[in-house]
């Protein structure tokens, strides 16, 4: 098994079956999560029962409330975008279930039908974007705390009506505006790693606590754009059997929406995560 780190963010793991981990193959690739927040992974043959099987090897599945679940394993979210929608699922810069009170650990995400170009996923890494503020930015800002929801991006309020019908989410904007908003710390201390990473995002995030919307905005916006500098950026390509696995505390990602009449389809399973602090 052979790591090599890329110079955004994340690490490509080769010469490796995730099907069939020795003990010492599964120790390696954790520690290559836990340092790079980011795996990639090539040419895997995995049906669906591997796709399950190889996640509970980290933690409990979440089950997707917004997203259409795979007919026959509801533990896997069906990331689809057919050919006549226009809309893609996670089209713009995000981390996955920040609106939760425990955001999920991260996700798995399958390659199962590719267009014949395009459907890029952008990463990025918060540890980097937390470790290029200066001193005393990041010191404001480990004193501060954030409020994130879902009401917007999945509720009523998010006006995304395209996503019933095939593929897409499936709606349950019910569900969405119960949620309470989470307040969660504006840098956290990485529960795997212990290292320090942003913890805002522009899907999610509504506004520092106790700031109001309009005198968060400025701030934010600065970090938004600090996140996505070049030099913290992976472009991953995707191909036939590719698996990638993020975690939502150390990055965020971005499903490039450039292959308009064409298929893509991906399986999701995302693992439940704790309070981050
Ligand atoms: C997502 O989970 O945000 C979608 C990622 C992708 O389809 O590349």
């Amino acid at each position: 098994m052979e790591i090599s780190r890329l110079s955004g963010v994340g690490a490509e793991i080769t010469g490796v079956d995730i099907r069939h981990l020795s003990d010492n193959e599964y120790e390696g690739i954790k520690s290559a999560f836990t340092e790079n927040g980011l795996i990639f992974f090539r040419d895997q043959h995995l049906t669906e029962e591997d796709h399950i099987a190889f996640a509970k090897r980290w933690g409990e599945i979440n089950i997707n409330r917004f997203f259409k679940a795979n007919d026959k394993y509801p533990e896997i979210a069906m990331v689809t975008k057919e050919g006549h929608q226009e809309q893609n699922i996670g089209g713009g810069w995000h981390t996955d279930h920040s609106y939760d009170q425990e955001p999920a650990l991260g996700s798995i995400l399958v390659a199962k039908e590719l267009p014949e170009s395009g459907g890029d996923t952008w990463f990025t890494s918060m540890y980097k974007a937390y470790d290029s503020l200066s001193d005393g930015l990041k010191e404001t800002l480990e004193r501060m705390r954030a409020v994130h929801s879902a009401h917007y991006a999945f509720g009523t309020k998010s006006g995304d009506k395209q996503s019933g019908g095939t593929g897409g989410r499936i709606g349950n904007s019910d569900v969405a505006d119960a949620l309470e908003n989470p307040v969660h710390p504006v840098v956290i201390t990485h529960p795997l790693s212990g290292r320090k990473a942003l913890y805002v995002n522009r899907a999610f995030t509504l506004h520092f606590e106790n700031w109001s919307v309009e005198d968060s905005a400025p701030l934010l916006e600065y970090l938004y754009d600090i996140a996505i500098r070049d030099e913290f950026v992976t472009k991953f390509q995707w191909r036939p059997g590719s698996v990638a696995f993020w975690d939502n505390r150390a990055t965020w990602h971005y499903a490039q929406n450039d292959y308009q009449g064409q298929r893509r389809e991906m399986h999701r399973i995302t693992l439940e995560g704790c309070a981050l602090s």
